[in-house]
């Protein structure tokens, strides 16, 4: 291999900095040329790329966001489009692709491979965790404190105000956050998007909570959640709980910012170099992944088949600590 690609795609994630400098470090370690490539699969197809030298990822590692940027490409979900990405990855000399992001960006990378005979690996970033091939995502760890972090202020003002607060974090289809936030909180419940929530059963659950003299609470809510986000929710049952003043407070994207923890810095450093060490090893269609300390390779079309499940003996010891 003489010259690697790598581009990030897809929501962001802390800690996808951290994993473009790791290949571009491995890559010259080893004598490889490394180009970035801008905005993702928009910039694979509108030729959007640039020559990295070791200058280029200095200083970038402690940083939030992506330097070579994201985007979300629908051009690329069509086969004209990745035969135009397949062509640019010919013009500059580009004999594998390293792609950092979630599933969507694995899917594109997959079909890629297939149609054009590209060497791709992907390395799994997002603060969703919802990966199958890796105990933990880039980025995950951050997010998770960067949430923990601002619910403990809301329990504050909550308990001041005796109020019902239901906090909305990120999840669309998993609930990682809500899970592992609500446990690290001591929320009164997680509503999470894998589980049937009712509203009539939150109500129920609150009810009996509320019963025993407890004048504030705390729920969390993932935003994929069955009952519609905290704020169809909190709609819903503001009415059965006036005495409590209902307040709701989404997350958002200041979940998805800031700079990367430790964790999220080192795993993004080894799964990084290992892209590059697996592709210089001759696998492709490849997902780079830590499980138990371990470093794993999965391919592709395993890691895009299901979601992660969520470990149901947090969900069990969540519903015990409430
Ligand atoms: O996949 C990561 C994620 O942050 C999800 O948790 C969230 O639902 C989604 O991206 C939001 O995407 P966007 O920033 O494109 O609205």
């Amino acid at each position: 291999i003489k010259t690697i690609g790598v581009l990030t795609s897809g929501g962001d994630s802390p800690g996808m900095n951290a994993a473009i400098r790791a290949v571009a470090r491995a890559a010259f370690h080893s004598n490889i040329n490394v180009i970035g490539i801008k905005h993702g699969y928009y910039g694979l197809i509108n030729d959007e790329f640039e020559k990295l030298d070791t200058h280029s990822v200095s200083n970038i590692i402690q940083r939030g966001g992506t330097t070579l940027k994201s985007a979300r490409s629908e051009e690329f979900r069509t086969e004209e489009g990745r035969a135009k990405a397949a062509e640019n990855l010919k013009k500059y000399e580009i004999d594998a692709l390293v792609t950092i992001g979630g599933d969507g960006t694995f899917t594109g990378a997959n079909k890629l491979s297939k149609e054009h005979g590209i060497n791709v690996v992907g390395v799994p970033a997002t603060i969703d965790n919802d990966i199958i091939g890796t105990d933990e995502t880039i980025g995950y760890d951050t997010a998770l404190n960067t949430a923990l972090d601002a619910i403990d202020k809301i329990r504050d003002t909550a308990d001041a105000h005796e109020r019902m607060f239901l906090v909305e974090v990120m999840g669309r289809d998993t609930g990682f956050i809500a899970l592992e936030t609500g446990i690290a909180s001591g929320a009164e419940l997680a509503l999470l998007p894998e589980e049937l929530t009712h509203v009539d059963e939150v109500k129920e659950q609150l009810h009996d909570m509320l019963k025993q003299q407890r004048r504030s609470s705390l729920v969390v809510v993932a935003e994929g959640d069955e009952t519609g986000g905290a704020m169809k929710l909190a709609d819903n049952i503001k009415d059965d709980f006036s005495q409590y003043d209902v307040r709701v407070c989404i997350l958002g994207h200041v979940q998805r910012g800031g700079a990367p923890t430790a964790r999220d810095r080192v795993l993004a450093s080894r799964l990084g170099a290992a892209a590059v060490n697996v592709l210089m090893e001759g696998h492709s269609e490849v997902m780079v992944g830590v499980v138990n300390n371990a470093l794993k390779i999965t391919p592709l079309r395993v890691a895009i088949s299901k979601k992660k499940a969520l470990d149901h003996t947090l969900i069990d010891l969540a519903r015990v600590l409430r």
